[in-house]
C-alpha cells in the first residue's frame, strides 16, 4: 500500500546542459508551460496518495524549494528536505534518504521527469503493491542511447545497460523507481562508475540478479517527457499545453 511507501524527489544535479538558464537557478525550478518543473513529479506522488515526501536538492537551491513548496501543508502532504552536496549519482539519493525512510519502501522520481497518462495512478499503485524488490517503469524512445536501456530475452528483462553505444532495444528505464527497504544497504555496496557516479542502473541490476526486479512497460497511451536540453524543455512545455488543451491532462491532476 502507498501508506507504507515514502516518496523521494531527486532535484539536485548541475544542470550544465541548460546553462546559462541553470547558472543561478535549479533546473527543476524552471517553468514547464505554467508550472515549475518539480510540480509535475510532485503531483505524480501526491496523486498516488504518497503522504511523506523528501526533496533532495543542491545546498545552494534548498531555500528556493522551501520557499516554493514549504512543508507541503498546502498540498495535504508532509514535505521534508535533504541536501546532496555533489551530484554523485542518482542512487546516492537512497543513502541520503536512509534515516528519513525509517526502513520503509520508497518511490524515487527524478525532479526533471514528467509522466502523464489516463490511468498512470492505478498503474503506479499496482506496481507498488506488486513490488518484490525494485520496479522500473520502461518507455519506448527513439534515442535509447541517452538512457538506461533494457535488454530483453523474450519478454523477460535480461539486463539494463547505461547509455550503450549500440542499444539492443528502444525500451529505456525512465526516472521513476520503486524500492523495498533493502535499497539503501544495497546502494552502499555500489562502486562509482566510470563517470564517477553511483548508478541507479547498477542498483537495479543487482535487484535483477536477485530475481527481485519488476519492469512495468508504459505503452504509448502514456507520456514521458524529457527536459534535459533546451529543445526538449521547449518541447515539454508545448506538449503539456497541447495535452491540457485537449483535456488529456486535466488541471486538477496538477498541484497549483
Ligand atoms: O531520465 C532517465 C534516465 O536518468 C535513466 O534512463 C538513466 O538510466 C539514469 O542514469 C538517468 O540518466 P542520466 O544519468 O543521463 O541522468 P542525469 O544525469 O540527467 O540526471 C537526471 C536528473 O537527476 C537530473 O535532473 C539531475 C538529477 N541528479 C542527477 C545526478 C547524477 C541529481 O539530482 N543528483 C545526481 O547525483
Amino acid at each position: 500500500m502507498s501508506s507504507n511507501t515514502k516518496g523521494i524527489i531527486l532535484a539536485g544535479g548541475a544542470g550544465t546542459r541548460l546553462h546559462p538558464m541553470t547558472k543561478i537557478m535549479s533546473k527543476q525550478l524552471l517553468p514547464i508551460y505554467d508550472r515549475p518543473m518539480i510540480y509535475y513529479p510532485l503531483s505524480n506522488l501526491i496523486n498516488c496518495g504518497i503522504k511523506e515526501i523528501l526533496i533532495i536538492t543542491t545546498p545552494e537551491d534548498q531555500n528556493s524549494f522551501i520557499k516554493l513548496i514549504g512543508n507541503g501543508e498546502q498540498f495535504d502532504v508532509k514535505v521534508e528536505y535533504e541536501i546532496q552536496d555533489k551530484p554523485e549519482g542518482i542512487a546516492q539519493a537512497l543513502i541520503i534518504a536512509e534515516h528519513w525512510l525509517e526502513g520503509k519502501n520508497s518511490i524515487l522520481i527524478l525532479g526533471d521527469n514528467l509522466f502523464f497518462g489516463k490511468n498512470l495512478q492505478e498503474v503506479v499503485l499496482k506496481a507498488i503493491e506488486d513490488n518484490k524488490g525494485a520496479t522500473i517503469f520502461a518507455y519506448q524512445v527513439n534515442d535509447p542511447e541517452r538512457f538506461g536501456v533494457i535488454n530483453f530475452i523474450g519478454d523477460k528483462v535480461d539486463s539494463i545497460v547505461e547509455k550503450p553505444i549500440e542499444p539492443k532495444s528502444n525500451w529505456v528505464a525512465t526516472g521513476m523507481y520503486i524500492f523495498n527497504e533493502e535499497a539503501s544497504d544495497l546502494t552502499k555496496k555500489l562502486k562509482k562508475s566510470d563517470r564517477d557516479e553511483y548508478e541507479i542502473t547498477e542498483l537495479n541490476n543487482i535487484y535483477l540478479q536477485n530475481d527481485k526486479l519488476n519492469a512495468v512497460l508504459l505503452d504509448d497511451s502514456f507520456y514521458w517527457l524529457d527536459t534535459g536540453t533546451p529543445d526538449s524543455l521547449l518541447e515539454a512545455s508545448n506538449r503539456i499545453k497541447n495535452l491540457k488543451d485537449s483535456n488529456i491532462i486535466e488541471d486538477g491532476e496538477l498541484i497549483k
